[in-house]
């Protein structure tokens, strides 16, 4: 395996093709289409095709005779790319397009989870607004309302008050919030508790969890404000014990992994279970994402020692072994930089200063809406950076991510000051 092309351009695929190129096995590695992050990379080269391009993204991993493609964001998976690259006999790592339905359809992961016993919120599936509406007026709230599709993470609404229940059906029926995404919703029942992101590697024979992560979705300070891709992240999970760990295995994960053999559809890639953990203790799954989660991959990578293209290789060939992957001890903590407005309208195009200091070996800047324009790297996205950091604990983490985010600034930059809190004690 000597030729690797990661598909994406987020701070997750910075993170994936930072630790595939350390791999003695790899030679290159390409990105498509990547950022100014992947490109200052040694023996990573970015690819100018987008990654829901699936027949450029083909023709262009034929052509250089790529011997394994990993696959970063949902939308391509969800459209079938696994599916184009096997019928193709390319090697691809991911979920096949019935598997992504998993994240793909909010109602396909809601039937799927009560044929297969799996815990989650009580819920309603609708796409006639009377009905919904009527629906609406017998429960309590706080009320969450889903669009079915992929919607880019802005598909959920945690209505506090009838009047937003209300506007939240009528305008994602009427295809004006997410388009056709939304003209089927799924309405649930709210479920109090805290967060954590569980991630396993899962071939046809055999599932190997990650390390655990828990990410901050909440854009301000204190888990306030309306929800993004992610602020920041840290592994592990303190919430994830051992027993909470067997609870997860036992009462989600395996349940879907065998749920999909006797569909006959095998899972094949990352699967990833959003999982609230309510406060008597009990493993809920708010969602399913069929791939890695963003900011979560980057902390998770910094505390990898296996090597991942040797995992990759052999989930894609279907002979994972039960081995354990090994950690790095320490806790992994990672600070999202973006850009001012986010998560709504933002600005592209400033200058970022401060990336050519010196970063300490414990620290880690991963690039997401980045792009190199001549001598200088400019912001071109609504996440921008994520600057991530090894420490003894969640705190020595925090404090030294943030020691790197004080030398970076470009205009309107924002970030979240409290990355992790929930994970320090004093
Ligand atoms: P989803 O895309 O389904 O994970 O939803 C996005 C975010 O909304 C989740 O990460 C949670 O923070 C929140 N959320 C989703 N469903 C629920 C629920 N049933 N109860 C409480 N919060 C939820
Ligand atoms: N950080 C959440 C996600 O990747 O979906």
């Amino acid at each position: 395996m000597k030729k690797v092309l990661v598909i994406g351009s987020g701070g997750r695929e910075h993170a994936l093709a930072w630790k595939l190129i350390q791999s003695p096995q790899v030679e290159q590695v390409y990105v498509a289409p990547g950022n100014a992050g992947t490109q200052l990379e040694a023996n990573v080269d970015n690819i100018d095709i987008a990654s829901d391009d699936l027949q450029a993204l083909l023709e262009f991993a034929q052509q250089y005779a790529i011997d394994l493609t990993l696959v970063g964001p949902e939308a391509p998976l969800v459209a079938g790319i696994v599916d184009a690259f096997k019928q193709a006999d390319m090697l691809i790592f991911g979920p096949q397009q019935y598997n992504a339905q998993l994240e793909g359809s909010k109602a396909f992961a809601k039937h799927f989870m009560q044929s297969f016993k799996i815990p989650t919120a009580e819920f309603r599936e609708f796409t006639e607004p009377q009905a919904a509406l009527t629906y609406l007026r017998s429960r309590s709230l706080p009320i969450v309302i889903k669009a079915d599709g992929l919607a880019a993470g802005k598909g959920v609404v945690i209505a506090h008050s009838a009047d937003e229940a209300e506007r939240a059906v009528l305008t994602m029926l009427s295809g004006d919030a997410h388009g056709d995404a939304g003209k089927k919703i799924v309405i649930e029942e709210f479920i109090q508790g805290q967060e954590v992101s569980f991630i396993c590697v899962v071939d046809h024979n055999t599932v190997i969890p990650l390390a655990s992560s828990q990410d901050h979705k909440a854009r301000d300070d204190a888990d306030k404000g309306p929800n993004t891709g992610g602020m920041g992240a840290y592994s592990p999970s303190p919430l994830v014990d051992q027993a909470m760990h067997e609870k997860i295995m036992t009462q989600v994960i395996l349940p879907t992994v065998q749920g999909f053999i006797v569909s006959g559809h095998p899972y094949q890639g990352f699967l990833y279970a959003g999982i609230m953990i309510t406060p008597e203790g009990v493993p809920k799954v708010l969602e399913f994402n069929c791939r890695l989660g963003d900011p979560e991959t980057q902390p998770i990578m910094l505390r990898l020692q296996s090597d991942l293209a040797e995992l990759c290789w052999d989930v894609a060939r279907n002979q994972l072994t039960s081995r354990h992957l090994r950690w790095s001890e320490q806790s992994a903590l990672g600070v999202v930089l973006a850009s001012g407005g986010y998560p709504y309208n933002y600005g592209k195009g400033d200058t970022i200063n401060g990336l050519d200091q010196a970063c300490p070996a414990h620290a880690k800047v991963f690039h997401a809406g980045t792009v190199q324009a001549g001598e200088e790297v400019k912001t071109s996205g609504g996440r921008v950076l994520c600057v991530t950091a090894l420490g003894d604990d969640v705190k020595q983490a925090q404090q030294r991510a943030y020691q790197e985010v004080r030398k970076i600034s470009w205009n309107k930059m924002f970030y979240r000051n409290d990355i992790g809190y929930r994970a320090i004690s004093d």
